[in-house]
């Protein structure tokens, strides 16, 4: 049986505003349509652990996608719809997603031991899931909203601090659950239970890793790269003999872990800019992993995880690419160039060659350069734009963009830092073009 808790007060507390208005708005749409509904998963885990999670997650014991729709009316949204999965996907006007499942006793597998008539739909949705701590539910019909649905001892679990699985073909059925343990564990300093521990062992001793995918395995692997613990993540996983499961060549070398810490650093700060593009942080995860190996190991490493050609090259082409700006960065510095030459050196690289760059080179007068370049220079943008080289009687052609890449090196070396003096350095210019070494543009009607 569940142990009864109602956590209302805790879904007010710890949610935004509008976010429990949706719950009650769901709750009451559900009422009228006769369903019972409930939010679960990790959003449910998050509130009781209080870390913030704005993922919505609702199951109904109905029909999921006729109240998707309902309530995607009722909100404003869109809503699109799998009906071979039963589920739909509330897309609100704010762009915040909520998933919307289907809890239906006939369309379950379940192991032949259990008693499943007497299981309600919501207790054998629960069941299918991946850990105790993600099987919880949360109620929202109005006369039992907040009512906690626990059958599978989470809350002890929570409070243990351990990952426990449901069952002990768990990790058979869905090997990524093994690589989901281990990310969930480092994320809350967690322990794996002992008996979920041998599990794994014995999944892996089944060769279940061989058998996953590519692109589940490389699907698993970004999420852990997109957490804060990366490292650790990586570092259990060698201890259970997982990384050498996915590839011999993933040693985690002493060296390795190293650049791995950097990187780690590199990403924290990189990601306390709130900067408007987030780095792929895998990208800068697989340089470190195959740091130092030839292209043809780190092709073969890339198969394994399915990616496709075209990423394989381009990533070729950035370890290349870095090699060269990693060079030029070495002799600017050692001339003591400009830093508009700096800038367009480093505008070669996507962001993640710069941080990777960044974690390679401990020396604080690199790092500073290079941040330097990230949060001040990379996206500074000038004060004029092709159109006042138009108004100014340029004749259309290609020395637009050489004049206005000229204009952006005098901003960046901070010799033409407002709109008038870029003005006049395009005035300058278009009168003599030698100025800059360009070809004389032909004669215009002002001229
Ligand atoms: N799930 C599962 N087995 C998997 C993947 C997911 O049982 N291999 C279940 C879990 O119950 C999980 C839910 O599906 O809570 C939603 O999955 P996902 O969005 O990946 O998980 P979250 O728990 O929300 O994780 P995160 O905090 O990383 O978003």
């Amino acid at each position: 049986r569940s142990r009864e808790r109602n956590i209302r007060i805790l879904l007010n507390e710890r949610l935004p505003k509008e976010l429990v208005g949706i719950l009650h708005e769901a709750g009451e749409l559900a009422d009228e349509l006769e369903q019972s509904i409930y939010a679960v998963g990790g959003f449910v885990r998050d509130i009781l652990m209080d870390t913030p999670n704005l993922d919505l997650d609702l199951v109904v014991e109905g029909d999921g996608i006729a109240f998707a729709q309902a309530l995607g009316d009722k909100l404003g949204g869109r809503v699109r719809a799998h009906r071979k999965f039963q589920t739909a996907v509330i897309v609100l006007p704010d762009g915040q997603h909520i998933d919307v499942a289907t809890a239906r006793l006939e369309y379950y597998e379940y192991p032949a031991a259990l008693p499943t008539v007497e299981l309600s739909s919501i207790k054998m949705d629960l069941y299918r899931r991946d850990f105790t701590i993600n099987a919880l539910a949360v109620q929202l019909n109005k006369s039992q909203f907040g009512r906690l649905v626990d059958f599978f001892g989470a809350q002890r679990d929570i409070k243990n601090r351990v990952i426990r699985v449901l069952h002990s073909l768990s990790f058979v059925e869905d090997p990524t659950r093994i690589l989901r343990a281990i990310r969930f564990a480092q994320r809350y300093s967690f322990q794996i239970g002992g008996q979920t521990e041998r599990l794994i062992k014995n999944a892996l001793g089944l060769g279940m890793m061989e058998k996953l995918s590519g692109s589940r395995l490389f699907n698993e692997m970004c999420l852990i790269f997109e957490e804060k613990t990366a490292l650790a993540c990586l570092r259990q996983m060698r201890d259970l003999r997982l990384l050498s499961a996915i590839h011999p060549m993933l040693t985690l070398s002493p060296a390795q872990e190293e650049l791995l810490e950097e990187i780690e650093k590199v990403l924290e700060w990189y990601r306390l800019l709130y900067l408007n593009h987030a780095p792929r942080s895998w990208i800068i995860y697989f340089m470190a992993l195959a740091n130092g190996a030839k292209d043809e190991e780190t092709q073969s490493l890339a198969e394994r995880f399915n990616l496709t050609p075209k990423q394989i090259n381009d990533f070729l082409a950035l370890r290349k690419q870095l090699n060269q700006s990693i060079y030029h960065y070495k002799m600017w510095k050692h001339r003591k160039g400009p830093l508009s030459q700096l800038c367009f050196q480093l505008d070669e690289l996507p962001v993640e060659g710069v941080l990777f760059f960044m974690s390679k080179f401990k020396q604080e007068a690199t790092r500073r350069d290079l941040s330097q370049y990230l949060t001040r220079l990379k996206d500074a943008e000038l004060d004029i734009s092709g159109r006042d080289l138009q108004l100014a009687g340029l004749p259309e052609g290609p020395a637009y963009g050489e004049i206005l890449k000229k204009v952006r090196a005098a901003m960046l070396d901070g010799n033409a830092s407002c709109r008038e003096d870029q003005l006049n350095l395009v005035r300058k210019i278009i009168k003599d073009p030698a100025y800059i070494g360009l070809e004389p543009h032909p004669r215009t009607k002002k001229d």
